[in-house]
């Protein structure tokens, strides 16, 4: 069933339509004045339900999610005579969704822009919120701006084709926005572990509905990332250490960043050890890792390079209870020593 969360920041308001169909897309756009860049992959495994309108192919994803994309795709938009009243469609996931946030947001200083997100991950975070993010020489979302959107839609159909390993990563994104603010949303993840980890659909819909609504909730109250949005970054410090070091998927990395966020936060007195065996029984229970091979001192070093460190201090999203965070700036030393302890 289809459900339409508001996002409502002070730049613009619009919906996210979790449960809707991809064939329906016309109906949000002036197909005669629209425009599409779409996931290659997405384009072969989908191609039959995609709107008819000029539409790009972008080959690889995160390949493509870089600054020397842009001039093509620019250019393209001009010989198509995409003007300041068109619209750009993003069908694919994340990667795509932030480079047409991008191209939106600056061709003919700002069109507008459509997101059909068709990864979990995209679906449940990155389609959400208005922040694009492209990379330049090795640094990840490095360029990039808050471009709202007019409109999200999540069609579920489109996770039947996606690899296991994407999957995961959405999954991951989704327990940690049950974790920063929905202890219920968690106990029901919890109830039906196994066929959320199988990515049956039926079951993963309410929980799409229900991620969506947090991070509208927190995006809405701090659209440029000045305070409360920082929750949202819950798993990620360490998971991006992980990542830079390990090369492992984000998400999966983000699932061990949880992990260890909620180690940290029990060693600190925060968080009761019950509550962090069942965030680890649930990341397990759904075949995501709590831990990962990886050179400790080499993602302590990535850490200290961090772009959310500030002088000798991380800032960390430590839970005091499932459905509860707090960020706390954390001495580096104080985190080697608990990394290597
Ligand atoms: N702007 C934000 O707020 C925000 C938030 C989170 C993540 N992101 C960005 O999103 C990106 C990650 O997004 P992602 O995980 O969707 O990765 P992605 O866009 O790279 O897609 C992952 C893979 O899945 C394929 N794919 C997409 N849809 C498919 C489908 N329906 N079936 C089969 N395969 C499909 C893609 O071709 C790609 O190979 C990163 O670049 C990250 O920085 C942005």
């Amino acid at each position: 069933m289809e459900q339409r969360i508001r996002v409502g920041t002070p730049s613009y308001s619009y919906d996210v339509v979790v449960g809707g169909a991809l064939r329906t897309l016309p109906s949000y756009i002036d197909s005669s004045d629209a425009f599409a860049l779409v996931d290659a992959q997405v384009a072969r495994l989908h191609g039959g339900t995609l709107p008819v309108c000029p539409t790009m192919m972008l080959e690889g994803a995160e390949a493509a999610k870089h600054l020397g994309s842009l001039p093509s795709i620019y250019r393209w938009l001009l010989a198509q005579g995409a003007h300041r009243k068109s619209t750009l469609l993003a069908i694919g996931g994340g990667a795509v969704c932030d480079v047409a946030g991008f191209v939106a947001a600056t061709y003919m200083r700002g069109i507008r822009l459509g997101l059909a997100p068709t990864t979990l991950l995209a679906q449940v975070d990155a389609a959400v919120g208005g922040k694009n993010g492209l990379n330049l020489d090795g640094y990840k979302n490095i360029v990039g701006t808050f471009n709202q959107p007019s409109f999200v839609l999540c069609d579920p159909a489109m996770l039947r084709t996606l690899p296991l390993v994407e999957l995961r990563s959405g999954l991951a994104e989704m327990v940690k926005c049950a974790i920063i603010a929905d202890a219920h949303m968690f106990e029901r993840m919890e109830a039906q572990a196994d066929e959320v980890g199988r990515g049956n659909i039926n079951v993963l819909l309410p929980l799409i509905a229900d991620a969506v609504r947090i991070k509208s909730r927190i995006v809405s109250a701090d659209e440029r990332e000045a305070g409360l949005r920082r929750v949202l970054n819950l798993g990620h410090t360490w998971g991006h250490a992980l990542e830079a070091v390990t090369g492992l998927p984000h998400g999966l990395c983000v699932s061990v960043g949880v992990d260890f966020a909620a180690r940290l936060s029990v060693r600190r007195g925060l968080l009761s050890p019950n509550a962090h065996q069942r965030i680890r029984q649930l990341l397990t229970a759904m075949g995501l890792p709590v831990s990962a091979q990886a050179d400790e001192a080499r993602a302590l070093e990535a850490l200290r390079n961090d772009k959310k460190r500030h002088g000798g201090a991380v800032d960390f999203v430590l839970i005091c209870d499932i459905g509860q965070v707090v960020v706390e700036s954390i001495d580096y030393t104080d985190i080697q020593t608990f990394v290597l302890s």
